[in-house]
């Protein structure tokens, strides 16, 4: 009898415990929609399974005045206005825009430069007005990288970290504080590329290249669970204009602004030139959190990234692990079912906004 009740005990905690919402940190680089818009969508649309912490902008796709500032509008297009916003680096650890700027020259032309093609660093006041307007809501005082270490401290064990832009905030928070390491639940990220080419150069994914450095300080930690969507698995999820078509066809802010960044303004630009393709990237890796089951085929390894001045900046390679014996291993995503992850992220954009 007693055992009987201690089963049931067990198992309605453990139900307890499967309903609790995730909590997580958003870390983005941002961009008048992008990837990482999208991806802060369905994280909101999700609130059975995410507790959103809060967003911390990086530089990445733009600088993060002006990323903070995209983020504050879609949290308004979202009803979210409380929702916090902080801003954390201004720069990346090391890379320049000098430096990629030479290497160039070097090693031949980078396909993307995101922030690095606005320089001087663009200011707020700079910045194209959001399809909605301006937000009217000022970014957090406190800086993003603060922000992560006193809410990994407040929550030992339970905070999630999405890490969909450079890794430059999370790099500073474990230099700063490093026994927050192991107080990570686990970090979700998109970046690098194991075993395919880069997207920015040959070697790297743009994530990677924008801040290998750091990239580097986050592979070789003890963060618990590492777990990568790199260009391994984004590749798969190739978005058409057949995509796009079906998501603008139901009217909601979310899609408008959506018709406005992929279709019009932005990129890929399907309402100009309908052969163009995209790929999944950020989405993936906020989808996982929101439903995991997409996913069919990943390994478990070591890794680290080539920080060489050489063509190889960015590059995805194997951990010596005499160089970092307590690094813990990543999780490479590599195949999913592909119609899964469509639906996830064509339902979630189309819902309506409450
Ligand atoms: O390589 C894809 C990544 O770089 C994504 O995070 C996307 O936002 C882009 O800037
Ligand atoms: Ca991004």
């Amino acid at each position: 009898m007693l055992q009987r009740l201690i089963i049931i005990l067990l198992t309605v905690a453990s139900m307890a415990i499967a309903d609790t919402p995730e909590k997580v940190i958003l870390d983005t680089d941002s961009g008048p929609f992008n990837d990482d818009g999208v991806a802060l969508v369905m994280l909101l649309q999700s609130p059975s399974k995410v507790s959103l912490q809060g967003i911390t902008v990086v530089p990445g796709n733009v600088w993060p005045a002006q990323g903070a500032e995209y983020m504050l509008a879609h949290t308004v297009m979202m009803h979210r206005t409380g929702l916090p916003v902080f801003i954390g680096a201004a720069e990346p650890l090391l890379h320049t825009a000098a430096i990629a700027a030479a290497a160039a020259k070097k090693f031949g032309k980078q396909n993307y430069l995101g922030a690095f093609a606005e320089q001087p660093a663009l200011t707020r006041a700079d910045l194209k007005k959001p399809f909605y307007g301006f937000s009217g809501l000022e970014p957090r005082k406190q800086n993003a990288v603060d922000f992560i270490i006193d809410t990994i401290e407040r929550n030992p064990g339970e905070i999630t970290i999405l890490a969909i832009g450079p890794m430059t905030n999370l790099a500073i928070a474990l230099r700063l504080r490093p026994g927050i390491e192991t107080k990570i639940k686990r970090l979700v990220f998109m970046g690098g590329a194991a075993h395919v080419d880069g997207n920015t150069t040959a070697a790297a994914e743009f994530n990677f290249w924008f801040d290998p450095e750091a990239a580097r300080i986050v592979l070789r930690s003890k963060i618990p669970v590492k777990i990568m969507f790199g260009l391994d698995i984004c590749n798969h999820t190739l978005l058409r204009k057949s995509l796009f078509d079906q998501i603008v066809a139901t009217k909601t802010p979310v899609t408008k602004l959506y018709e406005e960044d992929f279709g019009r303004d932005g990129f890929p630009g399907f309402l100009t030139n309908p052969a163009a393709t995209a790929h999944l990237w950020d989405e993936l890796a906020a989808g996982y959190l929101i439903d995991p089951s997409f996913v069919t085929k990943s390994e478990q390894v070591y890794l680290d990234v080539d920080t060489s001045f050489s063509a190889d900046y960015g590059r995805v390679v194997p951990l010596d692990r005499g160089l970092a014996p307590e690094a813990t291993p990543v999780k490479v995503m590599l195949e999913l079912n592909v119609e899964r992850a469509y639906e996830l992220y064509k339902e979630l954009l189309m819902r309506p906004v409450k």
